[in-house]
This record gives C-alpha cells, structure tokens and sequence, in this order.
C-alpha cells in the first residue's frame, strides 16, 4: 500500500495497481502510513473494509441513491443500472457515487475511487457495522477528515476540480416528452405553452427525431428543413435538445458506423471483434469511450447538430443499457424450446420465466466485452461505472473544440464521481408516485455531496399517470432544483401543464412563474457554490446540529436564505414542519401574493393549500427576487427585489453573469455586496456592486422578527 497526503486534510491510499478513473484532479505527497484510519481491511480476492459505527452515527451521500439521506439499515451497490423500476428493494441505480460521510462523535468522509461493482452495507447485515465490499484488490481509496459534514463536504469536492456551468437558459422551464414526433408536433407544443402563458425555455426532442434511432442523424420526413426549425423555435423563445444514446447502430453506409468500424473505434467482444448488443435501433455497437481518440471523434460528431443551432444535449441509455445480446437470446429461446409442451412444475416455470427476465442488462453481458486501454484489453465489467461518465466528457470535450467559450447544456443519464465537471445529471426513469417525489428530495444533497449540483428529476414523474395534485406539489418542489424538467414516457397519461383543467393551469402557470422570479437567487446560490466548490441544497443538519435538526430527511435547505417544506402525501391540506431557529413564511399563493409570517423555533403544523409554495427565509439572510417572464432571456433584471427577515444584522453577495460564456472564469462577473443593519428603530441598507455593472436598483422589504414590514428602494453603489 503506498499513501499519499492530497492536502492537509485528505489521504489517498492506493492499494495494487488500480486504473486512473480521473475522478480526482489533485496529486499528493508521498507519505509513510501502515493503516487505512478508521477502517479494519480484510483482503481476499475482494477488499472488505469495516467500521464499527455508533449508534448515533448518521451515513450521508452516495449520490443517486434508494432510501433516506441517512443511509444506515441499506445495502447500496455502485453499477450503474438501467432500472426503471426504483423500488425501495433496488440497490443500484443509474449512477454510481462512492461517496460517504461518517457523521457522528467521530466523522470523516470516505471516496472508494474504484469503477467497478463496490457494495455498501450500511448497518443491514449487522446494525452497527459499516461494510465496503470492492470487487478488487487494486483501488484508491480516500479518507476526507473535516470539523463537520459540511467541511467534509466541502474538502472532498475540492479535490474535484472545477464543475459544469450550464447557460442561464438551462435554469427555465423544460419540457419534454417520449416523444414529440415531429415538428408540427413541437410547435403545437410551443403554441399550446405560449397559449397558456406559461414560461419555458426549451422543449425535448426525444428518440423518435432520428432516422431509425441513428445517433446524430435526423428523420427528413418528420423534420424538414431541421435548421431553419431550430431557429424558428429559438425565435419563438424555444431551445430544442436532442437526446443522443450511447449504442451506434449495426448499418452499411451509415457513417458513425462506418467510421467506427473503420478505426476500430467500438468495444470488443472476446474474439477481438465489434461487440454486438441490441436497444433501440436492435444491433448496435458501443463506442469505447474509454479510448480518447474515440472520445474525440464521438465528441465532434455533435458538430452537425451545432451547426443547425442546437445548444443543448442529454446523452442516454450510457450504463450502458443492453435490451438483449444475441448470446443471451439464444439461451433464452433454448430454454423456451426445451419447455414446449412440458408440465412445467413451479421449478421450471420460474426458470423459462427467468430466463427471459434476466435477458437485459445482464452482468453476463456486461462481463462479456472489452476496452483497449493503452493497448491493453481491459473487460467491461472491470470499468463499467465509467462509460457514462465518459460518454459525457466525449461530448463536453467536443464542445471545448468545436465553441470554447460557449456554455452548453449536457446532462447525462449514468454517472460517476468526477463527470460534474462535463455535465449534470437527471435521476432516470421514475414513476409518477408520491415516494418518488419523496425520493427526488431526500436524493438532491446527496447528489450534491457528490458534486452534481445541475440535477432534477423527471417532474411528475416520468412513467405511469399523474394526476393534478401530485403534478402540482412536484412542481413546487422542482422550482428549486437547478434542473427543472417535466418529462413523461410513452403511453401515459399526458402531463404538460396545458394538458389539466384550467385550476390546474392556472396553480401550475403561476408556480412555473414563481421559479422565474428566483432565477436571480438560484443562478446566483448555484454559480456561488460551484466556484466555491460547495453543495447548494443541504440537509438541515449541515447548518444546525441540534439532534432533533440531523435527522429531519423531509426538509432542504437550498443556498443560503432558504429552508424548504415541500408537501408529498396524496391529499395533504398541510404538514409538520420542524423550524431549527427563527424563520419568516413567505407562503406564495397562485396570486403571488405573500402570506409573511414570522415562525418561532419548534414544531409547527402548517397548512398548505394545494396552489400554495411555502419558503421559509433563514434569520438574518435574504432573498433576492426577480420578475417573472416567458422565458429567462425575456427577463429584466436592472432592477431586483429583495426580502430581508432581519434581527440585527444581515448581508447578502449576489452574483451573476453573462450566463452564455466562460468568462465568469477570467473573473467577469458581478458581484452585489447588500448589507442591512438595525440602527435604532431603523434598518440601514447598502448596496455595493463589485464588477460588471448590471443591477440600478434594488427593492428591499425588510421584515424584523416582530413582523413589522419596512419597504425600501435603493441604489446600487457603482464603484
Ligand atoms: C430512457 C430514458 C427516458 C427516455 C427513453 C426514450 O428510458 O431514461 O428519459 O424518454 O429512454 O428515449
């Protein structure tokens, strides 16, 4: 074992020889230790370590993830899955974050840098025993030491490297749907959005705009004139994404095959030849992402779609996911064959019946191919939590050639630590279920932990059929996840805002417009915490430690000022919020109008009508507000309001840019300095702007803690 100090608080140990997964940007010095700290490690042909945990112990993080935001009585296993069923049961989902905190008398963090199967078993087997399984001997692994979570947190994405900064455009509205098939079939959709008034940014082109499922190519006869359609749509205040998968399919004079074919640029199977795997299109071979020069040539395949002015991407189906391999068929049919006109006891039944279950995503199939890393074939099974990973740096690399100083949106579907510096991610196929809008909130600060800071879910749920409630109180939670997409699968029942009564239009218009109007707030808390590399939602523990706060999994803090209490029981005319301190309501009803309300620390039953979005405002922090528009270019920001809830003394950096390029990176940007102080009877306000010169004036309404409201309107300082 050799260990290395990364910085002053973070020790690698790497064990055997492992393979350079690039998870982590920072190098270390070489140092003398025995032990990995903390852990008791047995080795065999897998490496187990262990931990005896306490009872008061709290396990956060490992990202996309079942279960709670303390992960302790699960076993989670990293391989990403292709499994559209996320029950509670389910151990792995689309990605894979080796990513923990031990929070407790003892606390430290934990980054198993290993991109094959790594198993978790936190307190299952034995209640109090943490238990890493690594399905090898050759793996890095690091130890986070911090005085809390937060700061552990915060060491490890620092190690990271710099994350992904999408356009300002990719914080509106998205709409999407498996599939809208044509262009006449978008427009209505843009028609029937503008219709309604309900503001948008962008709408989805989803598998059916290709030829035949072919990556990068686009159905002539569904959309003619593609180009000129793009920029019809963007003139309508509509950016089109088209969805890219990972499987390029098997056909003579389709040119990514060809040219594929021709460099010897896919995977191979273990005779050396194009591994074959049936999705969509049936046959298709997977691109070896692993292999920089086929990252580069895959990546530049996105150029076309550029050029006809698209400015955003999602790359899917990149576990990889396999619907069946021939091989597989074959022994399935076989088994088929073999029980025609038997009497299949419950034994054989259940064989023919698994036989043809087991046919996708099969870790036979997975064990079955091969990548050439620097000469050398390295199997699948081996790298698997790197493909999509890869498959994303592919195409963010791309974009750094083909328009550098261009911000795209890219979100990939599976993941591993280390990809948010290419792109985001969207947590897969869920259901229209009031536990996976649960699930939504509970995974958002995981996945931040992990460094995914642009992520959402599939709002309203992407499979099965939503009915008005839950769409409302979904959407009341997804104006605060950076990602804020409503997408639905084929055949279900159908859930653009559009599509309700007009009630629900109208609750569903005006939280969609609430999201608008913080767009000042969340672009600013997002762009802050990705160059302070620091996470954006929290759980409650992360700022207050008191027990009864740690253990709160129903309630986030989001940035700075805010503390949310979505509602996600069917039904529900309120819930129990528990408030850590002081806070001020801000209930915002269909109207707009706020409801303010100043709320001791405790327990507090809170009623919530259907059209209402509770937001709790932290003591002696603000917000800082917009107004709404159609879409975020539409929207002025010369002047912003603000609303304070101030005892003594608060302050307030605000920050933005140009929300196009990277020259926020060169330091150009702005950054607005509010400070509020209680003299006397009155509130002084200040507002100093640093940098590029963007807001005039801010309307501030002070709130003090016995309720009074003070409206102020004030210029900002130029310096
Ligand atoms: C996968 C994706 C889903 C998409 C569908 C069709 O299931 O997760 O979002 O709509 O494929 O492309």
């Amino acid at each position: 074992m050799k260990v290395y100090e990364i910085k002053q608080y973070v020790t690698k140990y790497t064990i055997g020889q492992p393979f350079a997964t690039e998870a982590v940007m920072q190098e270390g010095k070489p140092i003398q230790k025995k032990q990995i700290d903390y852990f008791q490690v047995e080795e065999k042909e897998e490496l187990c370590l262990k931990y005896k945990m306490d009872s008061e112990d709290i396990v956060w993080g490992l990202g996309e993830n079942q279960r709670g935001m303390n992960k302790r009585g699960g076993v989670y296993e990293s391989y990403c899955s292709d499994d559209p069923n996320h029950t509670p049961d389910k151990k792995s989902l689309y990605g894979a974050h080796n990513f923990f905190i031990m929070d407790g008398e003892v606390g430290f963090g934990v980054f198993i840098d290993y991109p094959g199967k790594v198993t978790f078993d936190v307190g299952f087997t034995h209640k109090d025993i943490l238990e890493i399984t690594i399905g090898t001997t050759d793996v890095d692994i690091y130890i986070i030491k911090g005085e809390n979570a937060r700061e552990i947190t915060r060491e490890f994405l620092a190690i990271l490297g710099e994350g992904y900064a999408p356009p300002k455009w990719a914080f509106g509205y998205q709409q999407s749907r498996w599939s809208y098939r044509d262009a006449q079939e978008v427009e209505k959709v843009a028609e029937d959005l503008l219709y309604n008034r309900i503001p948008c940014d962008s709408i989805y082109l989803d598998i059916d705009y290709m030829e035949d499922y072919k990556d990068f190519t686009i159905s002539k006869e569904n959309f003619p004139n593609f180009r000129d359609f793009v920029n019809r749509m963007k003139q309508k205040g509509f950016r089109l994404i088209p969805i890219i998968d990972a499987g390029v399919k098997i056909e003579e004079g389709y040119d990514v095959y060809e040219e594929g074919i021709a460099n010897n640029y896919f995977c191979l199977d273990k005779k050396g030849k194009p591994f074959v795997a049936a999705v969509w299109p049936g046959k298709v071979h997977f691109p070896d992402f692993l292999n920089p020069e086929a990252r580069k040539w895959f990546g530049l395949k996105y150029k076309d779609l550029i050029n006809d002015g698209i400015e955003g991407f999602w790359n899917d189906m990149n576990e990889p996911a396999i619907f069946y391999t021939e091989e597989g068929l074959k022994e399935a049919i076989e088994t088929a064959e073999t029980s025609k006109n038997k009497n299949l006891d419950i034994h054989s039944f259940f064989h023919l019946m698994d036989s043809f279950r087991g046919i996708s995503n099969s870790l036979k199939d997975y064990q079955s191919f091969y990548h050439r890393v620097e000469g050398e074939l390295v199997n699948h099974h081996e790298l698997h939590n790197l493909y999509g990973y890869n498959m994303t740096r592919a195409a963010a690399e791309g974009f750094e050639e083909i328009d550098p100083n261009k911000r795209f949106l890219l979100f990939s579907r599976a993941s591993y630590i280390g990809m948010h510096r290419y792109g985001g991610i969207w947590t897969g196929d869920n259901h229209s279920w009031w536990q996976h809008l649960l699930l939504n909130i509970k995974m958002m600060p995981s996945l931040n932990m992990c460094g995914f800071l642009y992520s959402g879910a599939d709002t309203g749920g992407f499979s099965g059929e939503v009915n008005q409630q839950l769409m409302i109180r979904w959407t009341q939670f997804s104006i605060f996840t950076p990602l804020f997409r409503n997408h639905s699968a084929m055949g279900t029942r159908r859930q653009e805002p559009f599509a309700f009564d007009g009630e629900t239009i109208e609750v569903l218009r005006s939280t969609i417009e609430l999201r608008y109007k913080l767009i000042p707030y969340i672009y600013s808390e997002y762009m802050k915490a990705l160059l302070k590399k620091d996470v954006y939602f929290q759980p409650l523990a992360f700022q207050y430690p008191d027990e009864r706060s740690r253990r709160v999994e129903d309630q986030l803090l989001v940035g700075e000022t805010l503390m949310i209490a979505p509602l996600y029981e069917e039904n529900a005319i309120g819930r129990y919020v528990w408030l850590p301190e002081e806070m001020l309501l801000w209930g915002v009803h269909k109207n707009h109008e706020g409801n303010y309300r100043v709320m001791e620390k405790g327990d507090h039953y809170l009623e919530v009508a259907l059209e209402e979005t509770p937001i709790f405002i932290r003591k002696n922090k603000m917000l800082v507000l917009g107004k709404t528009g159609l879409n975020v270019e539409a929207l002025d920001h010369r002047e912003l309001q603000m609303i304070a809830f101030v005892d003594t003394k608060a302050s307030y950096i605000y920050y933005d840019d140009d929300g196009k390029t990277k020259e926020f990176r060169n330091g150009n940007y702005t950054e607005i300095i509010v400070e509020i102080e209680k003299v006397g009877e009155i509130f002084k306000i200040k507002a100093e702007n640093r940098g590029n010169r963007t807001v005039e004036k801010l309307h501030v309404e002070v709130i003090d803690t016995r309720g009074n409201r003070r409206k102020q309107t004030i210029d900002v300082i130029h310096d």
